[in-house]
């Protein structure tokens, strides 16, 4: 089954750069938010996302207003009835994404494939409100969307072959390279990445090293695009501490609980990059 019109629901950070990368692939995109002054800033960040790539000189200004032209903003869900796939990325709250998709299953196509772009939470609960929950999978994009590489697809024991082969289809011509994970905490990235960065705010914690030193450390020894701590700014420390607890909360493994110093930041308001004031100062 090939696509021709894709919903998403949030447009945050992660919702914004699925409705960008979807539109530039070709695709009439609907995109949703809960009222119009985010919305309104969703949509401008995309504008100012492709405006860059203009600046840049990789896409020309006709071909950005094509690509802006592709994308409706929409505060009505309704709006999703005549997508063929809808990426639900709302805030990571299981109520929320369960009444989300109960929704979706009562206004979409019966055709329609719904997926969940949840970091943390599990596919299956939330497959388990519709009514077809053969037609649901998980589509974890990575931060930021526009630049990262992977799409990592969740299958549920209740996903059918069918509908897996329609996400691979649509997330290879989004250009991505896809891989495929089981429902289970963490799929296969998140399980990795938590560990390593518990690891790395506790070494700080315990002043093992400088914050400067553990980032330089893994950045240069282990060549990664950044140092975990400013990763984790960049993430945002509420929702690096709110996936550490999920997990945690499924597994019971102690690789996952998160750091008291992690949990003492957020709580003092300290979200990282988008707060102003993380393991670093961005004020
Ligand atoms: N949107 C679009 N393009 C962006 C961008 C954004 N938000 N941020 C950076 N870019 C582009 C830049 O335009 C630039 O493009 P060109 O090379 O074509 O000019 C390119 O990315 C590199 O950007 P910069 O030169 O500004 O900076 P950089 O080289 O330091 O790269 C980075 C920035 C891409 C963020 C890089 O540091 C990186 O890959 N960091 C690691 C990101 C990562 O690990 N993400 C995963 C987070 S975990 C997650 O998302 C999963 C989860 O469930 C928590």
């Amino acid at each position: 089954m090939a696509f021709k019109k894709i919903g998403v629901v949030g447009c945050g950070l992660m919702g914004r750069g699925i409705a960008e990368v979807s539109a530039k692939s070709g695709y009439d995109v609907v995109v949703s938010e809960i009222n119009k002054e985010l919305l309104s800033k969703g949509m401008s960040a995309i504008d100012q996302s492709l405006a860059r790539a203009v600046e840049k000189g990789k896409m020309s200004a006709a071909d950005k207003d094509k690509v802006m032209g592709r994308i409706k903003g929409t505060i009505d869900m309704q709006d999703f009835s005549d997508c063929d796939l809808i990426v639900e990325a709302a805030i990571e709250n299981l109520d929320l994404k369960k009444k989300i998709f109960a929704d979706l299953d009562r206004i979409c196509t019966p055709s329609a494939i719904l997926s969940t772009n949840t970091s943390c939470l599990s596919v299956t609960d939330v497959a388990a409100v519709t009514r077809r929950s053969d037609k649901v999978l998980g589509c974890h994009f990575f931060n930021p969307v526009p630049v990262m590489q992977l799409l990592e697809l969740v299958k549920t024991i209740t996903t059918s072959q069918a509908t897996l082969e329609a996400a691979i289809d649509w997330g290879k011509s989004l250009g991505k390279t896809i891989i495929i994970a089981p429902d289970r905490p963490g799929f296969i990235v998140n399980r990795a990445f938590l560990p390593y960065m518990v690891e790395a705010i506790e070494m700080y914690e315990q002043g093992v090293a400088t914050r400067e030193d553990i980032d330089t450390g893994v950045k240069l020894g282990l060549n990664h695009p950044m140092g975990p701590l400013t990763l984790a700014d960049m993430v945002g420390l509420d929702t690096l501490l709110f996936i550490m607890d999920a997990i945690y909360a499924e597994t019971k493994s102690p690789k996952f609980i998160a750091p008291v110093l992690l949990r003492k930041m957020v709580a003092a308001g300290h979200f990282g990059r988008k707060s102003g004031k993380g393991f670093y100062d961005y004020k």
